[in-house]
């Protein structure tokens, strides 16, 4: 998770000099990211795998992963936390006695849940000055031995041997917000054995047509009568102000008129970066109601599940050999939502219990009122901003009722 709206107010963090890694005694390595010329070097020279280049953007995007505040909401967010330590502890035959790495690990809790799991060593991974308290936590929990704390982007660091699974929270908001799911890959490619495990293995983004009746006159009717003074001539500064940007918030299952769409599905054994630079995606809705529409509802479900293919050198190759179901699951599992393979999903739809992503609406600036079987069509891109790839640009292109729209939104 990372907080968007936030980044102008963000310090950019400054590059630190010197050599390219240092190492304590515990272990504890810090790796020099910001190096441009270095960068440029390895990026220009290095064909097989492009090294994508620390910008500062990226940096501010680092420096705030180092405030306390978004790890404790993670952290607290039980539906995130226990569904991976569940996760975890559900593949604990694939991590007994194994090589971990841990991507991105901010304060290391996804890498001591796998210390537990029984992993033979664990290479947890931040770029952010949370590696420095992930560095303590592991120390005070006695497991120095086994997590080495590496402070660097995962893209710069060097470790000498394979890895059996990989574990990362790289979710943002409407899934690819953030633009983390690359380092995944890239961590992917150089380090997971033939057959190691990626959790979580797969995930998919949903839209939805919503009505929101209650959010719409909140911020927009209110204006028609403000003690008594008739302020309409607000209307159209408070639409933009309102809807201009997506909104993260909570809805119900209420509020959406239709099946969900899926926008995207990740498997993460074969997913190339590349494809994650823009993503189209056609819809066709049928309302199973008449409701005013007043925009379109995204959310995201990851599975936890140890079979797949995994791509050498590009090719699909034999299916993973580590599964899933390895452990008995106890009562606190069985409550957990399973896929029909019995995979563990966490999911965050709006008829699921809430988490900190919430979900992410795109407002139209007017309702359009749908009749029962009224289609809702059209097409969504969700690209990479150009300026800054945490950013996400968002073009809806939809046609109901004989009238096409369109609209355009950056999340940032
Ligand atoms: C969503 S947080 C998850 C933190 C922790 N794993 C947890 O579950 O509580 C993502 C973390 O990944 C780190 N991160 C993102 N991209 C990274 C990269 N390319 N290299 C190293 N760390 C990265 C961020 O600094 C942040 O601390």
């Amino acid at each position: 998770m990372y907080y968007h709206s936030q980044q102008q107010q963000r310090v950019k963090r400054r590059a630190r000099g010197g050599g390219r890694s240092r190492d304590s005694s515990d272990g504890f390595r810090v790796y020099v990211s910001g190096e441009q010329q270095e960068q440029q070097r390895r990026y220009d020279s290095d064909s097989e795998q492009k090294v994508t280049p620390c910008t500062d953007f990226d940096m501010a995007y680092f420096h705030s992963y180092a405030h306390i505040g978004i790890h404790q909401e993670m952290i607290k967010d039980r539906i995130r936390t226990e569904t991976y330590r569940d996760a975890i502890m559900q593949h604990h035959n694939c991590i007994e006695g194994k090589v971990v790495m841990d991507v991105g690990c901010g304060t290391g809790i996804l890498s001591i849940f796998c210390a537990q799991a029984g992993a033979k060593r664990v290479y947890a991974v931040d770029a952010s000055d949370i590696a420095i308290q992930a560095n303590e936590v592991v120390k005070a929990n006695n497991l120095s031995d086994k997590i080495i704390v590496l402070h660097g982007r995962v893209e710069d660091v060097d470790i000498d041997e394979e890895v059996d699974v990989i574990i990362s929270e790289w979710m943002g908001y409407m899934l690819l917000y953030e633009s983390m799911l690359g380092s995944v890959i890239t961590a992917r490619d150089r380090w997971l054995k033939r057959g190691g495990l990626i959790l979580p293995s797969h995930a998919a983004l949903y839209m939805a047509p919503v009505t929101h009746p209650d959010r719409y006159s909140e911020s927009i009717d209110f204006w028609h009568n403000v003690y008594g003074i008739d302020m309409s001539a607000m209307l159209p500064l408070a639409k933009q102000c309102a809807f201009e940007e997506p909104s993260v918030e909570t809805i119900s299952g209420e509020n959406v008129l239709t099946w969900p769409h899926m926008v995207k599905h990740v498997d993460c054994y074969t997913i190339q970066i590349h494809e994650l630079e823009s993503v189209t995606t056609r819809f066709q809705f049928k309302s199973m109601m008449r409701a005013p529409l007043h925009g379109f509802a995204f959310w995201f479900d990851v599975e936890f599940s140890g079979s797949g293919t995994q791509p050498t050198n590009g090719h699909v190759t034999g299916l993973l050999s580590c599964s899933s179901n390895s452990l008995p699951l106890d009562g606190s599992q069985r409550k957990k939502k399973m896929n029909p393979n019995d995979a563990l999903v966490l999911s965050t739809a709006p008829e699921e219990p809430p988490t900190h992503w919430q979900q992410t609406l795109i407002y139209f600036y007017d309702p359009i009122e749908v009749e029962q079987d009224q289609l809702i069509e059209g097409s969504v891109t969700l690209s990479q901003s150009k300026e800054n790839r945490r950013f996400m640009n968002i073009h809806l292109e939809y046609t109901s009722g004989g009238r096409s729209f369109v609209k355009e939104s950056v999340m940032r």
